[in-house]
């Protein structure tokens, strides 16, 4: 097998950042494409560590899963094994924006509005590309507009071999359900775009692009 012998780490699910004991922002994500992926990898012989937010999905056979609440602690499970890594795939829909404080005891409730200030998380993909050497790293973009534009700006900016690219604008693509249609864009700038397909095999297209990116970078 291919991927036998490689250590991939996999990013996944929504981060939780907590307002107060009781309160907390969050996403949509379901983490239904990451552990898709993270399965697949496991399924050619990579060893994978499932660094996960919340979800209610089971462990893919032959993974092995961190689970992680908020942007912050996702952070430092991804840096901390990177330097043992030959790739990533950061899958994870990861927040922008924390609250900047966290009460301790229960925000009550007063008259009149109330704002919450939030400062910036952050970023993993960009982090791990910035000290990527000769790993892989493969990232994902969710976009409503300009999708190409931005997924290849992001692609840039974090250093990515590939990006995948979901559009919104897609009907069966996103979060929730069990297809997706993506977008293949690698660093060259070569468009693949696949079918509406099911996230299984969304993953597996996603692992046989990595399989080419060893095989020619061996
Ligand atoms: N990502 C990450 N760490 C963050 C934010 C994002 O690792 N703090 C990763 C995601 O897992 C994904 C990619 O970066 O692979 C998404 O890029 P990003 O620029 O954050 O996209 P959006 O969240 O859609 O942000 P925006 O469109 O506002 O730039």
């Amino acid at each position: 097998m291919l991927l036998s012998g490689k250590y991939i780490i996999v990013t996944a699910g929504p981060t939780i950042e907590p307002i107060d004991p009781v309160r907390f922002l969050s996403n949509h994500s379901t983490g239904k494409m990451g552990y898709a992926i993270a399965g697949e990898l496991a399924r050619r012989g990579a060893r994978v560590a499932l660094v996960s937010g919340r979800t209610n999905l089971d462990t893919p056979a032959g993974t092995e899963r961190v689970d992680v609440l908020s942007a912050e602690d996702m952070y430092r499970a991804v840096m901390e094994r990177f330097p043992q890594a030959d790739g990533a795939v950061m899958c994870a829909a990861v927040a922008d924006y924390t609250p900047a404080e966290v009460s301790d005891t229960k925000i009550k409730k007063q008259d009149g509005d109330m704002v919450i200030r939030l400062k910036r998380t952050r970023d993993i993909a960009a982090e791990a590309g910035r000290v990527k050497g000769r790993r892989i790293l493969v990232g994902f973009a969710l976009e409503t507009d300009h999708e190409r534009e931005n997924a290849l700006g992001k692609l840039q900016r974090k250093n990515l071999d590939f990006i995948v690219l979901n559009s919104l604008r897609d009907a069966g693509a996103g979060f929730a359900g069990d297809t997706n249609k993506i977008t293949v864009i690698d660093a060259a700038g070569k468009v693949s775009e696949y079918p509406l397909e099911t996230k299984a095999a969304a993953a597996a297209r996603i692992v046989d692009r990595m399989e080419e990116w060893f095989a020619l970078h061996e």
